[in-house]
C-alpha cells in the first residue's frame, strides 16, 4: 500500500495546539481560527512534536468502528492490547517483555513526574543530559528533586556522551535517578549499544536507577538501529524503567495513552500505588484502540513515514548548505526533530528570534529551551509536508540570508 505524506491537511478547527498560535503584532496569541488563514497571516509551526500527517488507515478504521459504537464509558485494556505492545517490542526491537510489566499512564510526561514522586525523597537529584527535552527539568523540579546535568559533548555537530563527567556526577550519593533520552530529543542521536552499555554500567556502579524515555524509539532512520536500554541485559532490565508510547511514531499524542514498562514487580507496585494516590485509574478508550491498531497493523505506514521524514531531513540539509551556509544541522539518526546550529549568524539571540518569528513568521523551538547548551540553536519539526517545509525555508532564507557568510 502506498501512503501520501505530501497532502496539505488544514488543521484549523481541530483543537490543534501546534497550529492554533498566531501572531498579533509581534506577540504570539493562542486562538484557534475556524477557517484556514491567508498565507500572509499564517505562522508556520515547525515546533511542538506532532506530525501534520494523517495517521495510518488501519488506525482510522479501528477508531471509526469504535466511534460508531456510540458508548464511550470507562475503559480498561484487554489482553489483546498488552499482547500488541509486547509483540511489537519483539518484532521491531528484538526485546522480549512480559505483558504484565506494562502500566498505562496518560502520557510519558505525567509518568516522569509520577516516577520522581515514587522514587525520590526530598533533597535527592535527577541526572539529565542537556540539551534535552525540557519537561525532564520540570518533572524533577515540580516534585522537589534537584537537577544535575551530564551535558552531551558537541563534536562538530555530532553529539556524544561525556562518560568521565557521568562518572563524577553519579558519584554524588544524592543522584538517584538518570533520565535517558533514547533516541535523543533534540540532538537526534540514536544511542549505540556500546554507549548505552557504558552509560548503564556507570549508573549501576553508582546505584543510580535509569528511567529510559524511549518514546522516539520507533523513529529510527535508515542505517541506525534502536536498542532499548532494558534489552542490554537482565540486570539493566530489572533496575530500569522504560517509558514508551505509540503517540510520537503514529501521531496519536492527543489520545494521551502511554505504556510504562517495569520488569521488577515491587517497583511496579510502588508506581501503581502512586497512580492510585493521584486518582489515575483506567485509560482513554480511543487511545487503547489506536495504540493496539498501530502496533498490530501500522508498520508499513511507519516505514513510509520514516522514509518521507528522512527525505525532509536531506532536503533541509541541502537547503541550509546552499542558501544559509554556516548553519549546521546535526545528523538526524532518529526522531523527526532536526537540530540546527545557528551560531554562525551574526545576530544576537533577540535579533534572531525577531527575524525568525516576527518577520519570517516561522515557529521553531529555540534551542535555549533545552538548556544553556542549546544557545544559538533552533529545533525544526520535520513531520510536515514538503510544501510546508519549503514555505518555511523560503521565508527563513528571505530574512536570514544577509546575516550569513
Ligand atoms: C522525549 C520525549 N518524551 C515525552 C514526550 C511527550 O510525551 P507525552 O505526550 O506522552 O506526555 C515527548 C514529546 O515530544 C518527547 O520528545
Amino acid at each position: 500500500m502506498s501512503f501520501c505524506f505530501d497532502e496539505e491537511i488544514p488543521r484549523e478547527g481541530t483543537h490543534s495546539l501546534k497550529w492554533s498560535f498566531r501572531m498579533q503584532g509581534p506577540h504570539l496569541i493562542y486562538s484557534e481560527p475556524e477557517q484556514p488563514l491567508a498565507e500572509s497571516e499564517q505562522l508556520l509551526p515547525l515546533w511542538v512534536a506532532d506530525m501534520d500527517f494523517r495517521c495510518a488507515p488501519a488506525i482510522i478504521e479501528a477508531m471509526q468502528k469504535r466511534v460508531a459504537h456510540g458508548i464511550y464509558g470507562y475503559s480498561a485494556a484487554t489482553p489483546g492490547y498488552y499482547a500488541a505492545i509486547s509483540n511489537w517490542m519483539q518484532r521491531r526491537h528484538h526485546w522480549t517483555i512480559d505483558p504484565d510489566w506494562i502500566v498505562i499512564t496518560p502520557g510519558v510526561v505525567p509518568a516522569l513526574n509520577l516516577l520522581v514522586q515514587t522514587l525520590l525523597r526530598p533533597g535527592e537529584k535527577v541526572l539529565v543530559q542537556r540539551p534535552v527535552y525540557y519537561p525532564f527539568f520540570s518533572a524533577a523540579q515540580n516534585n522537589g528533586a534537584g537537577l544535575v546535568s551530564n551535558s552531551l559533548l558537541n563534536v562538530a555537530g555530532d553529539y556524544r556522551m561525556d562518560f568521565e563527567d557521568l562518572q563524577r556526577k553519579t558519584a554524588d550519593p544524592a543522584v538517584k535517578l538518570a533520565f535517558l533520552c533514547n533516541p535523543h530529543n533534540p540532538v537526534g542521536r540514536v544511542w549505540q549499544h556500546q554507549e548505552l552499555l557504558r552509560f548503564g554500567e556507570i549508573c549501576r556502579a553508582n546505584q543510580v536507577r535509569v528511567i529510559a524515555d524511549e518514546i522516539h524509539g520507533d523513529l529510527t532512520h535508515e542505517g541506525y538501529r534502536f536498542t532499548p536500554f532494558a534489552s542490554l541485559g537482565s540486570d539493566f532490565q530489572q533496575h530500569s524503567i522504560t517509558c514508551t508510547a505509540a503517540s510520537k511514531s503514529f501521531n496519536l499524542a492527543g489520545l494521551t495513552t502511554s505504556n510504562i514498562i517495569i520488569a521488577d514487580p515491587q517497583l511496579r507496585e510502588r508506581f501503581v500505588a502512586t497512580l492510585h494516590r493521584n486518582g489515575l485509574l483506567g485509560a482513554n478508550a480511543f487511545g487503547l484502540v489506536a495504540t493496539e491498531a498501530a502496533y498490530t497493523h501500522g508498520e508499513s505506514w511507519l516505514d513510509a513515514a520514516l522514509a518521507y521524514i528522512g527525505e525532509n531531513a536531506a532536503h533541509l540539509h541541502a537547503w541550509l548548505t546552499q542558501h544559509l551556509p554556516g548553519l549546521r544541522m546535526s545528523p538526524l539518526q532518529g526522531t523527526y526533530l532536526a537540530w540546527v546550529d545557528c551560531n554562525a549568524l551574526h545576530l544576537s539571540a533577540e535579533a534572531r528570534h525577531r527575524k525568525i518569528f516576527e518577520q519570517a513568521r516561522v515557529y521553531l523551538d529555540d534551542g535555549l529551551l533545552f538548556g544553556p547548551e542549546g544557545r544559538g540553536f533552533e529545533r525544526f519539526n520535520l513531520a510536515c509536508s514538503r510544501h510546508t517545509l519549503n514555505r518555511a525555508l523560503q521565508r527563513l532564507v528571505r530574512v536570514l540570508q544577509a546575516d550569513t557568510g
